[in-house]
């Protein structure tokens, strides 16, 4: 099929160039210039494993093509997929202005295109406007208003909410757990159908549903994800406070199997492009419905505890508020998670602001996300080129991200490099009692901190 990407973000540039790997003829259409000629140089502007080989490939063999050419790009498609963002407006609504200002666009071109290659009555041919961004149900009515405000052409409209995981993403596209389309109309539901067969070949399924429901499963999975985090983030805190270590906790509860392990981790809270904003966009539909998510303001609530609590536990490692101030923090991790260089609502730039407010000097180190971060904090901390460099000289070490490289790192090096041997682990990556045995101040989430008897005293 002909189809187009619009947005050639996480999103839209895996899940055009997965559909060009199986055949299909994908134009990946974006209105940042330097994003597409980055990709028609060979370049990906996203890091995402095993991107940059599939986008070669298959742009070698002229079926992924990149584009700002909007007007081309939307009258020769059969399907149109909008991926572009959904961030939140400073209300926390989710902003649609992207949404629909590519609805616009594309209805404006249908109704410019010659005879059949815009619009075109016959169920079996005519363009199909596919919602993937993650919108608030009743968007796609909004989208199919906004193109037809333009146009008065035939065209029909899906949702197609998206779950791939940045980091796992083409894998996560490739072998979906399902996927959720939502259609009006059985012709839709079935062309739709067909372009996704050849992912669930092993018998995963393809649930067709109507438009509404389809626009809320999304949220609804990323809401009760992000509610198992400040679930167990909350229970950590607990934890703390009455001595006991969430670890074994965890073990107790989880070996339960109606409770399971999975996104039951303590950490810093859940950051990235896409929980904080589904979180505060479903209680935004709540507040506007008069059905309030009150679960969910908890779950934010939580979240943004998480942050400020391990914020504290550093505040008062150095005494006082001023007790920063002229000491040298190295940064581990800025993803929001391993595997991707996006830094959206990740924690370490809280944290990392939060320690330049305080007159600390930061040394960060990410293996992917350096040139990301400095979009936000420009060159406010510094960049180490590997693990062990960012500790030279620092009165504590901050892990943020748990990236495999900081599993299982040399501690002796880490002991004699750093000023003070202090960890401050927002991901439980060590155990206790192997810091104390080598020496280390050591405080992670929910469980017994290591501090050395010599410290406690003086302390
Ligand atoms: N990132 C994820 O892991 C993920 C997973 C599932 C769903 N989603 C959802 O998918 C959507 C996209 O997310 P993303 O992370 O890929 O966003 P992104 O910010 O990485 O990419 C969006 C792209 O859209 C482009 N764009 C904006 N307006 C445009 C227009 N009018 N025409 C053409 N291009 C335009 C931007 O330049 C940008 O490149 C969001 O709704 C998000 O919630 C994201």
């Amino acid at each position: 099929m002909r189809i187009t990407m619009v947005g050639t973000g996480y999103v839209g540039l895996v899940t055009g160039t997965c559909l060009a790997n199986t055949g299909n003829d994908v134009t990946c259409l974006d209105v940042d210039k330097a994003k597409i000629d980055k990709l028609n140089n060979g370049i990906s502007p996203i890091y995402e494993p095993g991107l940059d080989e599939l986008i070669q490939r298959n742009a070698a063999a002229g079926r992924l093509t990149f584009t700002t050419d909007k007007v081309s790009a939307y009258q020769s498609a059969e399907i149109v997929f909008i991926c572009v963002g959904t961030p939140s407006d400073e209300k926390g609504h989710a902003d649609l202005k992207y949404v629909l200002a590519a609805s616009a666009d594309i209805g404006k071109a249908i109704e410019s295109a010659p005879g059949d290659s815009g619009g075109n009555s016959d169920e079996r041919r005519a363009k199909i406007v596919v919602v993937k961004s993650t919108v608030p149900v009743g968007t796609n009515e909004k989208v199919r208003a906004q193109i037809q405000a333009q146009t008065s052409k035939t065209f029909f409209m899906a949702s197609n909410p998206e779950f791939l995981k940045e980091g796992a993403a083409i894998n996560d596209f490739n072998k979906p757990d399902r996927v959720v389309i939502g259609a009006n109309d059985k012709g839709t539901g079935d062309r739709m159908r067909d372009l996704y067969e050849p992912f669930v070949r092993q018998g995963n399924p393809i649930f067709i549903m109507d438009i509404p429901s389809a626009e809320m499963v999304k949220y609804a999975a990323n809401a009760m994800l992000a509610t198992k985090i400040s679930f167990i983030n909350e229970i950590a805190n607990l934890c703390e406070s009455y001595g006991a270590d969430v670890d074994e906790v965890r073990r107790g509860m989880c070996s339960d199997k109606r409770i399971g392990n999975q996104f039951l981790y303590p950490g810093l809270g859940y950051g990235g492009s896409c929980f904080p904003k589904d979180v505060l966009a479903c209680i935004s539909m709540g507040e506007l419905s008069d059905t309030p998510a009150t679960l969910l303001e908890a779950v934010h609530a939580v979240n943004q505890h998480q942050r400020n609590a391990f914020m504290a536990k550093i505040d008062k490692h150095f005494g006082d508020a001023a007790g920063l101030s002229g000491k040298k923090i190295a940064v581990w991790g800025i993803a929001f998670k391993p595997g991707t260089d996006d830094v959206r609502e990740a924690p370490s730039i809280t944290l990392m602001e939060h320690l330049l407010e305080r007159g600390a000097a930061v040394v960060a180190y990410d293996p992917v996300a350096e040139e990301t971060c400095k979009e936000y904090l420009a060159d406010k901390v510094a960049y180490a080129k590997d693990a062990a460099a960012a500790l030279e000289g620092v009165d504590a070490l901050v892990v943020c991200t748990d990236w495999d490289e900081f599993k299982f790192p040399d501690f002796d090096h880490a002991k004699a490099a750093m000023k003070s041997p202090v960890i401050f682990d927002g991901r439980n990556l060590y155990r206790p009692e192997m810091m104390r045995e080598m020496g280390f101040t050591y405080h992670s989430v929910g469980r017994h901190p290591v501090v050395p008897e010599a410290v406690q005293q003086s302390g």
